[in-house]
């Protein structure tokens, strides 16, 4: 069972461990006059997931499932919790919405959002950064303004089971773990949308992996995101492809 704690204000993390994987695999819920799910999880978490949120609020009253991009553990559940909530819409980025929902069997509603763009949720505003090849090329990160919360993905991932909050310096688990699974094809993409994430100032950072982390520990994961290799080495979840 997921559990649910909350982390901002208004906003609240449903979190499952799968110790075969040594990850929790994280949904971030904001609750307001138009409800949004950051990510949904896969789609048999679905169950777990929706329980989960109707602690805080009908399900059926989301009014935003944001898919910062497409794998299933980001996606999975989308079609379902998109069917259940009659007004829902499905944001993702402008480049996913083109290459990954366009002549599709996804029947919902879709919208696309660039770089600056703003969705109102009421007291929460979402304002988007694309984000490409941070891992995909479709990759999109949210920014909560009211609470200042960065929503990276697999960003700022922490392997193995984490508090909700977390202020251990994990930077290096990190940069070991992105190298082991072989997510990011480099380096430099990813340090181009450090440089601008850090202005923001984010007072708590929510990845979907691992626990949320304030601000107060950011700076460890940025340091080891800057000096650190955790670009595609040959492996790919631990296996060496061969030379
Ligand atoms: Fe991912
Ligand atoms: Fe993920």
């Amino acid at each position: 069972m997921a559990r649910i704690d909350q982390v901002a204000d208004g906003i609240y993390r449903i979190s499952a461990f799968t110790p075969q994987k040594r990850l929790s695999f994280n949904q971030f819920l904001i609750d307001d006059e138009r409800p949004a799910l950051v990510h949904t999880g896969t789609y048999p978490m679905y169950d777990e997931v929706r329980a989960a949120i109707a602690q805080v609020l009908d399900p059926t009253r989301l009014a935003y499932v944001i898919v910062p991009h497409f794998e299933a553990d980001e996606c999975g559940g989308m079609g379902r919790f998109v069917a259940e909530a009659p007004g829902a819409v499905l944001v993702c980025s402008a480049v996913g919405a083109r290459i990954n929902l366009s002549q599709w069997d996804y029947t919902g509603a879709v919208h696309g959002v660039q770089d600056g763009d703003v969705v109102d949720l009421g007291r929460h505003h979402l304002r988007f950064l694309e984000t490409p090849h941070v891992h995909h090329w479709d990759s999109l990160m949210a920014f909560e303004e009211a609470t200042c919360s960065l929503f990276p993905a697999d960003l700022f991932l922490q392997p193995d089971d984490q508090p909700p909050v977390v202020r251990e310096n994990l930077g290096a688990a990190m940069c070991a773990w992105y190298r082991m699974a072989g997510i990011f094809a480099a380096e430099g993409p990813v340090r181009r949308v450090v440089d601008r994430l850090e202005p923001l100032a984010p007072a708590m950072v929510h990845p979907m992996h691992g626990g949320s982390v304030p601000a107060e520990a950011t700076p460890h994961y940025v340091a080891a995101l800057r000096e650190e290799a955790f670009g595609f080495d040959g492996r790919l979840f631990g296996r060496q492809l061969p030379e």
